[in-house]
């Protein structure tokens, strides 16, 4: 059996050598072969592991019946119109998940706790002591309930934060306010001091963070104008709406981890805003070893004849 790693960029650590070592300690009876570097038969691969793999690629192997990607979003690999009709499996491990909550956990609390005027107060030694509010006090608003955003809201209310979450079809999750659907959003936001976007990038999200969606956030909670918090994808949000929206008061403050491109341009606007927090979409720096160990266990089972998990649905896109 051969699997094919067919991965770009990311950190040394995502490199495709590294990742032939590490799924050849799990796997130790398979073959590997890098894509752009080995010689191999198209026609021996049955597995590919994949991360932003070279559109039309995957389709120039015949006997190909499974891909995992290798982080938890999908959008670079159903970006491929030629797509192969096979399994398309992706990242949902609690290494992952918990790294993107403890990122959510931070910059909510961040901004509760108005850590940044802090610090600017600090910069000037002045003694700004002002007022607190209780967590109960502060409204957040979670875009998106699937396995990072139910954990993250989970996560939300046990420090005491008013949270709600909002997804594509109905939810049910014991102390938090669900939303849901285009039905649901106007409501949703209307009771969203804290934004946080966890949302996958598929046809239907791609843009939905803009100028008409931050108009929608209120502006009567404790911290006067709304925060809006992206660890989702880039192509959820409009980069000059956001900065409209700063500018003209709309918006707080914003934490973005992910950007249309990225790594975000050094002349982009967005790195000098005053009111802006970046972070180079590191919101969860996936474990690979907990990611091999979570493919190897995949195969294993799926060669017995077990269902696979956290498989793509491909009508939805994610
Ligand atoms: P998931 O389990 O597939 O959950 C996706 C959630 O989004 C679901 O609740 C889904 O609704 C909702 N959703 C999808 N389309 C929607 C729409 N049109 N309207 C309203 N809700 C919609 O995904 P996940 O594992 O939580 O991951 C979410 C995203 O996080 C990934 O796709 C990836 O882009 C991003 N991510 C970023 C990083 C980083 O480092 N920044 C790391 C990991 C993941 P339903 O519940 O109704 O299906
Ligand atoms: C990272 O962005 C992921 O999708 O896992």
């Amino acid at each position: 059996m051969t699997m094919l790693l067919a991965i770009t960029g990311g950190s040394d650590g995502w490199a495709p050598e590294r990742w032939r070592e590490r799924l050849r300690q799990h796997l130790p009876e398979m073959d590997f072969v890098i894509a752009g570097v080995d010689d191999f038969d198209p026609a021996a691969i049955r597995y590919a592991a994949v991360w932003k793999p070279t559109k039309g690629y995957l389709a120039t192997l015949p006997r190909l019946s499974l891909i995992f990607n290798l982080g938890a979003g999908v959008d670079a690999v159903m970006a491929d119109p030629t797509l192969p009709d096979v399994p398309l499996v992706r990242v949902a491990t609690d290494d992952l998940t918990n790294r993107m909550s403890e990122y959510v956990l931070l910059h909510v609390l961040m901004a509760h706790r108005r850590q940044a005027p802090l610090a600017s107060a600090q910069k000037r030694r002045q003694w700004d002591g002002r007022l607190q509010w209780a967590a109960k006090d502060l409204r957040v608003g979670v875009m998106g309930l699937g396995v990072i955003g139910t954990d993250a809201v989970h996560k939300l209310a046990m420090v005491g934060f008013n949270v709600a979450g909002w997804s594509r079809t109905p939810r049910s999750v014991p102390g938090i306010a669900c939303f849901d659907g285009a039905a649901g959003l106007d409501d949703f936001l209307a009771r969203s001091d804290v934004l946080v976007v966890l949302l996958p990038l598929t046809a239907q999200t791609r843009g939905i963070v803009d100028r008409v969606l931050l108009r929608k956030l209120p502006h009567d909670g404790p911290l006067g104008a709304p925060v809006l918090i992206n660890a989702g994808r880039g192509g959820l949000q409009i980069e000059d709406d956001i900065l409209a929206a700063l500018d003209d008061g709309t918006l707080g403050q914003a934490t973005l981890d992910v950007f249309n491109t990225e790594p975000l341009p050094s002349d982009h606007p967005l790195w000098s805003h005053p009111r802006v927090t970046i972070t180079p979409h590191n919101a969860a720096d996936s474990d690979a070893e907990a990611i091999a160990a979570y493919i190897a266990a995949q195969i294993r089972s799926h060669e017995c004849g077990a269902a696979l998990a956290n498989v793509v649905d491909r009508t939805r896109g994610y």
